[in-house]
């Protein structure tokens, strides 16, 4: 058979009729999971739609399938492929579909830091990745005692870490790692920043610091500003404003609530009819939830669209299912075998422990 290409003459009707013919032919041997953040001519093909946490523990779980097609961003597909069972194969509709927050960090840069801080505080040190990083940073972490966490159980991990050592290493992102430290109690003085750029800068900040967050951010969530969360608080002075924990942490502190994309899917649905939410995170979801949920106003703390989970569509996906149907399967997800060792090291942690 002929795969479907980009320049197909399918209508987008006829692409999303077929969709649901092969992956009906396709049966039990295809799982697809979808990340809140993908569009709707996606999200409506998945098996399972969650945060990145929840898509996590069902690629770990799913052992039916033989194979798993991950709509959703690079480091998520690479850790279902390392959680998932050795007889399944993880795809990715769009292989260039890279968080650039995830590549903020790499593994040399990591154990830089690891190294330099652990010799500053005799080994006292463990090291936190954020699920937003690469195999790589993750099986840095594995192999030093440390774990992955996502922004679902982000407060669990640090716990668990400062449970056990005196201080704790997060990459890549600062505003989730200072986001976390602070809810927990500690004073902004305990928390350090890590320039990769600027290491003996960077470790003599660290010396009076608890946590140390690497200097990584995500752009689709520093756009929001607190003076979107007061404009939101003037035009709708009844709206509570719910944000992601990828947002700086005055827009979080001017917030009403912040959580993972699966907290902010729970509180649209648990908000009674008739009240207000403004929420600050990627548009794709917020305008899903405001359609879902009409006998509530559901607004955008302001619009803000992730161009990299964008890139994956309704016609890529029916090439990557096409492309298993052929016995050709594209653009499959693969790590080595020693990186994976380490990594599920860390994220096996993640899993027990939060
Ligand atoms: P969640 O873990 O909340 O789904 O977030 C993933 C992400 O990339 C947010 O930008
Ligand atoms: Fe990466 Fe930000 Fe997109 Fe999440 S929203 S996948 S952190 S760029």
């Amino acid at each position: 058979m002929t795969l479907s290409t980009h320049d197909t003459p399918l209508s987008q009707d006829e692409v999303l009729q077929r969709i649901g013919e092969v992956r009906e032919r396709l049966g039990e041997d295809v799982y697809i999971l979808v990340h809140h953040y993908e569009r709707d001519e996606v999200v409506r093909f998945a098996d399972v739609v969650g945060d990145s946490l929840e898509l996590s523990r069902e690629a770990a779980a799913q052992g039916r399938a033989r194979y798993i097609v991950f709509c959703g961003v690079d480091f998520m597909a690479e850790t279902a492929a390392m959680l998932c069972g050795a007889q399944q194969t993880v795809l990715i509709p769009e292989p260039t579909a890279h968080c650039p927050m995830a590549a903020m960090v790499n593994a040399d840069e990591a154990a830089l830091a690891y190294g330099r801080l652990s010799s500053l505080w005799g080994g006292d040190l463990l090291p936190i990745t954020y699920q937003n990083s690469d195999a790589q940073v993750k099986a840095l972490c594995g192999r030093h005692g440390g774990a992955v966490c996502t922004s679902a159980n982000a407060g669990t991990l640090f716990r668990w870490a400062l449970g056990q050592r005196g201080h704790l290493l997060f990459f890549p992102d600062e505003h989730l790692g200072t986001n976390t430290a602070l809810a927990m109690g500690l004073p902004q003085q305990e928390i350090a920043l890590w320039n990769p750029r600027e290491p003996e800068a960077s470790s003599e900040r660290a010396a009076g610091a608890r946590v140390v967050v690497w200097q990584g951010y995500c752009h689709v969530h520093t756009r929001f500003t607190v003076s979107d969360v007061q404009r939101v608080r003037r035009e709708h002075p009844s709206a509570r404003v719910i944000v992601h924990p990828e947002c700086p942490a005055p827009v979080v502190q001017a917030a009403d609530g912040a959580g993972s994309t699966g907290y902010i899917v729970r509180e649209a649905v648990e908000a009674p009819a008739g009240s207000t939410l403004a929420i600050g995170t990627e548009i794709n979801l917020v305008a899903r939830l405001a359609r879902r949920h009409a006998d509530k106003t559901i607004i955008p703390l302001a619009r803000s669209l992730c161009g990299t989970m964008y890139r994956i569509d309704e016609r890529k996906l029916l090439r990557t299912l096409e492309s298993i149907e052929a016995g050709r399967p594209e653009y499959v997800v693969t790590v080595d075998a020693e990186t994976t060792r380490w990594a599920n090291e860390a994220l096996q942690r993640m899993l027990s422990v939060g």
